[in-house]
């Protein structure tokens, strides 16, 4: 091995944009390697990103593969490491190692409708894969994002979001009442059975908080979704990223190399880990 794997690129902040605000802030950076580094990654991999002397997290790429001139990483400000990243200005520098874990099997969606399906921060580790496929529409047939947080002011991608409707369904959804609010109220989970998509020739990711996921998860299989045609992402604390620590298995399972993209045809036969 001719690189540590525990040895970070340097990136540059490029760009950084406020998604929400108040108690539970997030923000998405753009990075851009110091030295060009030809970092190629699929849909659904993250990154560990290190602000020096604080830490390192785990962060799912939100940026599609086929935009090369940097990586977005969305990101809700939690403890240590986000807080400082939350606190960093453009040109500020962080490590960047990886990229890490499987990634979604795009490839083999190919002539199918994609059902997107995400809660919060959640949209990130879709919006990669989502991006993807609107760049590459010609090899998908329709695509659907069904999307919510408990406010509007929670909603990540706000702009993005008006620009999708142009090119694909989007239907998003509020927790509670607002009076602004023309679209759903209620859980991501109610959303789909309200908007029922249709199993036939689909496949759905779904990326969220575990409790959302686990209901979206009845809501498909009440539509009539197989357990092949679901996926979703774990997120298992994470330490080394590459195998080597033990932090985030499940069973016999390394979610930073065997996961963290799993069909719940495989997800439900591992213990319930995550
Ligand atoms: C595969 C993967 C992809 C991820 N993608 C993203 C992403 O795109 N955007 C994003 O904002 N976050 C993402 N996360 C979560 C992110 O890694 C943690 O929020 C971050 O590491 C917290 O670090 P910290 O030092 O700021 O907080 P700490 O000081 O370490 O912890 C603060 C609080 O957060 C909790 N926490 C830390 N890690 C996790 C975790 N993995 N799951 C649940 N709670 C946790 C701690 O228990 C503690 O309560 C991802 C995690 C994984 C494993
Ligand atoms: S994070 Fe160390 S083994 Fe997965």
């Amino acid at each position: 091995m001719d690189h540590n794997a525990y040895i970070p690129k340097l990136a540059k902040l490029i760009d950084i944009k406020k998604e929400v605000g108040g108690a539970r802030p997030i923000k998405s950076f753009r990075t851009e390697f110091l030295n060009k580094n030809d970092f190629s990654f699929r849909c659904g991999q993250c990154a560990m990103l290190s602000v020096f002397g604080k830490g390192e997290s785990m962060i799912s790429i939100s940026s599609s593969p086929l935009m090369k001139d940097y990586l977005q990483f969305s990101i809700l400000k939690m403890g240590r490491v986000t807080t400082s990243l939350h606190d960093m200005q453009i040109g500020d520098i962080i490590g960047v190692r990886g990229p890490y874990g499987n990634g979604f099997p795009i490839e083999d969606w190919r002539g199918k409708n994609l059902i997107f399906i995400g809660g919060g921060i959640g949209l990130a580790p879709i919006w990669s894969v989502l991006q993807t496929a609107l760049g590459k529409k010609e090899d998908y047939r329709d695509l659907m994002l069904i999307y919510g947080a408990r406010t509007s002011k929670d909603l990540v991608f706000r702009e993005e979001l008006e620009e999708l409707r142009k090119n694909m369904t989007v239907h998003l959804s509020v927790d509670v009442e607002e009076p602004e609010w023309e679209e759903f109220v209620g859980f991501v989970p109610q959303n789909v059975t309200d908007k029922k998509p249709s199993p036939e020739n689909a496949i759905t990711v779904t990326c969220g908080p575990p409790i959302m996921i686990k209901f979206v998860i009845k809501a498909l299989e009440e539509l009539g979704f197989k357990d092949e045609q679901i996926y979703t992402t774990v997120e298992n604390k994470m330490k080394c990223g590459i195998g080597k620590c033990g932090r985030c298995n499940i069973g016999v399972h390394y979610v930073c190399k065997d996961g963290p993209v799993y069909s719940w045809a495989e997800l439900k036969k591992l213990p319930q880990e995550y």
